[in-house]
């Protein structure tokens, strides 16, 4: 089995926010985090596919062909956005790097067109990433 890794990069904005609870709970819970119009990181993805190496083209997935599904699927629709406001499939999810992982799990699973998703980090800060293997659902 190998594993192939395609990174990008994107900028965007979010609120950590739940409705559900008071402005209050949410300040204590999510801290600076909270305010009220947001503020921006820029993100680093790093999508990891697993397969073996094709016979005819010793890939296991062409890098310029994840470069498209990611900047199709992906980039064109989070980055310099709010992901609050602006995103469809983040609708109704607290914007999270764990979300948003989870998030892109879910669309780029069922697109990858050779070898199989293995694991989705995001960069949120240059301290904190988070990574996703799709073992949760
Ligand atoms: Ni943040």
């Amino acid at each position: 089995m190998i594993y192939i890794t395609r990174r990008a990069t994107f900028s965007a904005s979010h609120r950590l926010f739940n409705p559900e609870l008071s402005e209050e709970e949410n300040k204590k819970l999510f801290d600076k985090c909270a305010g009220p119009n947001g503020h921006g990181h820029n993100y680093v993805l790093e999508v990891t596919v697993a397969g073996e190496p094709g016979k005819k083209t010793g890939y296991v997935l062409d890098l310029k062909e994840l470069k498209r599904i990611l900047s199709r699927e992906i980039l064109e629709k989070v980055d310099h956005k709010h992901l609050n406001h602006d995103v469809d499939f983040l609708r109704g999810v607290i914007p999270t790097a764990e979300n948003i992982a989870v998030a892109f799990w879910k669309i780029l699973a069922p697109v990858i067109p050779s070898g199989r998703l293995h694991a989705i980090r995001l960069q949120e800060t240059e301290n904190n990433t988070v990574e996703y293997r799709g073992e949760i659902e």
